[in-house]
């Protein structure tokens, strides 16, 4: 994957790309990342990458120039790029957009906007899409796009050191995951469950299995009504019924409803 973030704050994409598997996926070669101070484009002397809205208002806006000089640096090394503008008006960042940033051909580009936000030709000029990480208003879009460097790169093959902990992900199969557990066996009274030392694998499968119904059950029910379920999976979910206490189950089941 070969991403580049666009930014007028470089330190802080730094301080999280510099750690533990984002940082281990550039030094196998899985990941290229080039992060580009927008100010090194704007004009001498003051090097202003802001500017007071047309019409007044509150606020400053990020300059069109500066970022479309920066794009047409990239260019110069690649013309095959997609254009990504974190934003809460962009459309919902999910899993599958994860997989689909984490085996893109094209180099990605991350526009990072702050204040009240980016000139609009920058995103009607250049065709960007906006994507979203929620609806929340964050100030600026840093967070965001490290948010979906990050979900993208632990699915690249060769990232995660197990290649089969991202398949067991939550959502990976719009279950959430599994508990899990290391030593010791027991602490302050908490004994792991006894199935997961047994060295029985099918049991341990099953075990996992049903605990991650459980789990989506209690804490997302809204998943389960997208799944098509195995014979095995509604024996897991009848059984989970009769051991949960009906007033949990039925609380969950009517939050999910409401969503
Ligand atoms: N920029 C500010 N808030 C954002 C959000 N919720 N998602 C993506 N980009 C943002």
């Amino acid at each position: 994957m070969q991403c580049d973030v666009l930014t007028l704050f470089p330190d802080s994409i730094q301080s999280v790309t510099s750690q533990s598997i984002v940082k281990r996926a550039q030094e196998k070669g899985l990941l290229h990342l080039a992060i580009h101070n927008i100010r090194d484009y704007a004009d001498a002397p003051h090097y202003n990458a802001d500017d007071t809205p047309y019409g007044g208002g509150e606020g400053m806006v990020m300059k069109a120039e500066p970022i479309f000089r920066a794009i047409d640096h990239i260019r110069e090394q690649s013309d095959n790029l997609r254009i990504i503008l974190p934003s809460p008006q962009g459309i919902p960042f999910s899993h599958q957009q994860a997989e689909a940033l984490s085996c893109e051909s094209r180099r990605v580009i991350f526009i990072c906007g702050h204040y009240e936000g980016i000139d609009e030709r920058v995103r009607t000029q250049l065709l960007a899409e906006e994507l979203s990480i929620g609806d929340y208003v964050l100030t600026g879009g840093e967070l965001p796009a490290m948010v979906m460097i990050d979900a993208a790169v632990r699915l690249i093959p060769g990232v995660l050191g197990d290649p089969l902990s991202a398949q067991h992900d939550s959502f990976a199969g719009s279950l959430l995951d599994y508990p899990h557990y290391t030593r010791p066996s027991e602490i302050r009274g908490a004994a792991i469950p006894q199935v997961l030392a047994s060295g029985n694998h099918e049991a341990i499968r099953r075990w996992r299995r049903k605990e991650s119904l459980r789990s989506t059950l209690l804490k997302r029910p809204d998943l389960l009504s997208h799944q098509t379920l195995s014979h095995e999976d509604q024996t897991f979910l009848n059984e989970i019924l009769e051991e949960q206490p009906s007033e949990v189950c039925c609380s969950q089941r009517q939050e999910g409803a409401e969503r």
